[in-house]
């Protein structure tokens, strides 16, 4: 039987998406940009079964809220391009899972470049990646290389929402530093997290101020201004995680480790100047951007390589691509 295998790279936002317009059709209520991650991220082969669909998520056959959200976006995949069969997916990530480094979206990424071959429908890159956004918004980003956007709004159509390459010249000088403060499975999905955000004093206002983040973000991207590019970063992460944080309970999910590297960040900055920036997203697990120049200095700054903590270097990468089975 025919098995087609892709790898995508994980992306991480530097403007965050946080919010649907649409919970249906999964559309963003604000426009994104983001980075991806060099060799980090979804390996999945997708072959076709008779009867049912199946998932396997490292080795692990996936039951109740991931099978249910996969096998929506499926049916989904089915009806709008008249396919009959069911799949079989095996999915690896050599990041940690739902732990808020973004494996969703090379997972989706990965998964929708697969059925885009095996089912022989030739979607060119925007429409791939309205598909992947289905799966996972962020997923729409993960299908171009390096650097990456995706329109949201509160009026955007299914069409209108989707995700496009940034063209950044030096983009592959900046690094970022995946600080793994914990893998284990966040408790709330970003999904749930997302939805109950709405019920936030501080929701519209990060609505609202995502749009010049966008817009700001998107100039400092492509003309590869880590200062300002960096402190938009920064900005739009805290108001995300201040969104959760008025929430009634409110929802956390940083962890007193994730706050310690966020200070020291700060501190190197008083010390070195505008050379590293933090970010986080559904997860206590902190990245690092700054320029490759800036590494080694920074390591050894938040003292990593003294601690016990997990950490991994990436750099901008490629889209998703096509794996030969050997
Ligand atoms: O695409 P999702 O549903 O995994 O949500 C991603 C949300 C953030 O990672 C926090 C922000 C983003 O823009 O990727």
């Amino acid at each position: 039987m025919k098995k087609i295998t892709y790898f995508a790279n994980a992306n991480i936002a530097v403007v965050k998406y946080w919010g649907k317009a649409c919970k249906q059709l999964n559309i963003p209520i604000v426009s994104s940009l983001s980075i991806t991650l060099d060799k980090l991220g979804s390996l999945t082969s997708i072959s076709e079964t008779k009867n049912e669909d199946v998932l396997f998520v490292n080795g692990v056959q996936q039951k109740e809220e991931s099978l249910n959200r996969f096998k929506s976006f499926l049916d989904y995949f089915r009806d709008t391009f008249g396919i009959k069969t069911f799949f079989k997916v095996e999915s690896k990530n050599n990041i940690p899972t739902k732990a808020g480094v973004a494996s969703s979206s090379s997972a989706y990424a990965s998964l929708a470049a697969g059925l885009n071959e095996l089912a022989n429908i030739n979607l060119p890159n925007k429409e791939l990646s309205l598909l992947a956004r289905l799966g996972s918004a962020s997923a729409a980003r993960s299908i171009f290389p390096f650097a990456a956007g995706l329109y949201g709004g509160e009026n955007l159509s299914h069409e209108e929402a989707f995700g496009f390459s940034v063209n950044s010249p030096s983009i592959k000088d900046l690094r970022l530093i995946i600080i793994l403060v914990s893998e284990k499975e966040k408790k709330i999905s970003s999904r749930k997290a997302m939805i109950k955000s709405e019920e936030s004093p501080f929701f519209k206002t990060f609505v609202q101020e995502s749009k010049k983040d966008f817009h700001d973000g998107l100039n400092a991207l492509q003309n590869c201004d880590l200062e300002s590019l960096g402190t938009i970063m920064e900005h739009s992460t805290l108001k995300m995680h201040s969104v959760l944080w008025t929430l009634k309970p409110a929802l956390n999910y940083f962890t007193s480790q994730s706050l310690a590297f966020m200070e020291r960040i700060c501190l190197l900055r008083e010390q070195y100047g505008p050379i590293a920036f933090f970010t986080l997203d559904a997860g206590p697990n902190v990245k690092v951007l700054c320029h490759k120049d800036a590494l080694e200095k920074i390591i050894e700054f938040l003292e990593l390589d003294k601690q016990s903590i997990k950490y991994l270097i990436s750099s901008p990468g490629n889209g998703v691509e096509k794996i030969d089975d050997r």
